[in-house]
């Protein structure tokens, strides 16, 4: 798994730039365009929280627990529709920017929950989270399937039967290339260098391997309801988050200069250059090395 350290590094370290360019409680995860790109960014991200509401039956008054809640934005929708919303994420600036903005998040590691922490839920939701379960060490020592298995079966103890788990995941696509391939020293624009600057980028996180390999290790727990590719989604929401890390904004282009010295003397800051040029989960998405799924699934 990611450590805490990892998402850290990957998601706190942007905390100010990432509110001040996409919102105090934006997304950071595919929006639900369905194709239609006429949707603002805004509205196709709305657009998700409305189907994953509505797919796991939330009203008002129900219970559920957001797995890697972000900086809140799907705890923020429930919240307007009168559901009771608990987060967890492993960064500690967005636990702190959440309970900022008045929701209820703790800094832990959903995976290991159980009833005796919070109770039970009516619905869980996990989105884009599963990206962090498995590291590049444990996938070399084949424990993949392992750690997704005991995740699902923690997530069903959290469910009464019938009870619904939504989740959005990364997954390696169609023209995946083997791990050893994998460098920074390949050639500019290939995916082994796509690849490469995906991992700097993510340290810690290996993806599974396309949505079968997680409805797989869920089978024994979780029946799939619905299933939808959103890598062309994902691939304009990058293109839209690009604009708006770039919009001018005084004290954000100060931050980014003050993470200045820290690319000159931190390896992985240095390679993170590289992602201010190109957006290599892009590249990805649109090698199809990597694809994307939204996953509806029920307990059984
Ligand atoms: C790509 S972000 C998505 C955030 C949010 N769900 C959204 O849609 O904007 C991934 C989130 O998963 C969290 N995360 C990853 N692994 C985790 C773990 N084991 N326990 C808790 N949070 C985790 C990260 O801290 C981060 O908040």
């Amino acid at each position: 798994m990611a450590s805490q350290q990892d998402l850290e590094f990957t998601y706190s370290t942007i905390d100010q730039i990432f509110r001040l360019s996409v919102g105090p409680t934006g997304d950071y995860s595919g929006a639900m365009y369905n194709g239609n790109f006429a949707l603002t960014l805004e509205q196709a991200q709305r657009q998700k929280h409305r189907f994953i509401a509505e797919s796991l039956g939330i009203t008002k008054g129900s219970r559920v627990l957001d797995m890697g809640c972000g900086w809140g934005p799907f705890l923020t929708y429930i919240k307007e529709k009168g559901a009771i919303g608990r987060g967890v994420t492993l960064s500690s600036a967005q636990a702190a920017a959440c309970r900022e903005n008045g929701l209820e998040v703790e800094v832990k590691d959903c995976r290991q929950i159980t009833p005796a922490d919070y109770g039970t839920f009516d619905a869980v939701t996990c989105i884009g989270g599963m990206e962090h379960f498995c590291s590049i060490e444990e996938y070399r020592a084949g424990r993949q399937d392992e750690i997704y298995a005991e995740f699902f079966r923690k997530v069903a103890d959290l469910l009464p039967v019938g009870g619904r788990y939504y989740m959005q995941t990364m997954v390696f696509g169609k023209n995946m290339i083997p791990l050893e391939e994998i460098s920074l020293k390949a050639p500019k624009g290939s995916p082994a260098y796509a690849l490469a600057l995906m991992i700097a980028q993510f340290p810690g996180s290996w993806l599974p391997y396309g949505y079968e390999q997680v409805v797989r290790n869920a089978k024994p727990y979780f029946k799939l309801i619905s299933k939808s590719s959103g890598r062309l989604d994902y691939i304009e929401t990058i293109g839209q988050w690009r604009k708006r890390f770039r919009a001018f904004h005084l004290k954000k282009y100060a931050l980014y200069a003050s993470l200045l010295p820290r690319i000159m003397t931190k390896k992985e800051f240095r390679d993170l250059v590289a992602v201010f040029r190109v957006s290599p989960n892009r590249v990805c998405f649109q090698q199809e090395t990597m694809d994307h799924f939204r996953l509806v699934f029920e307990k059984v």
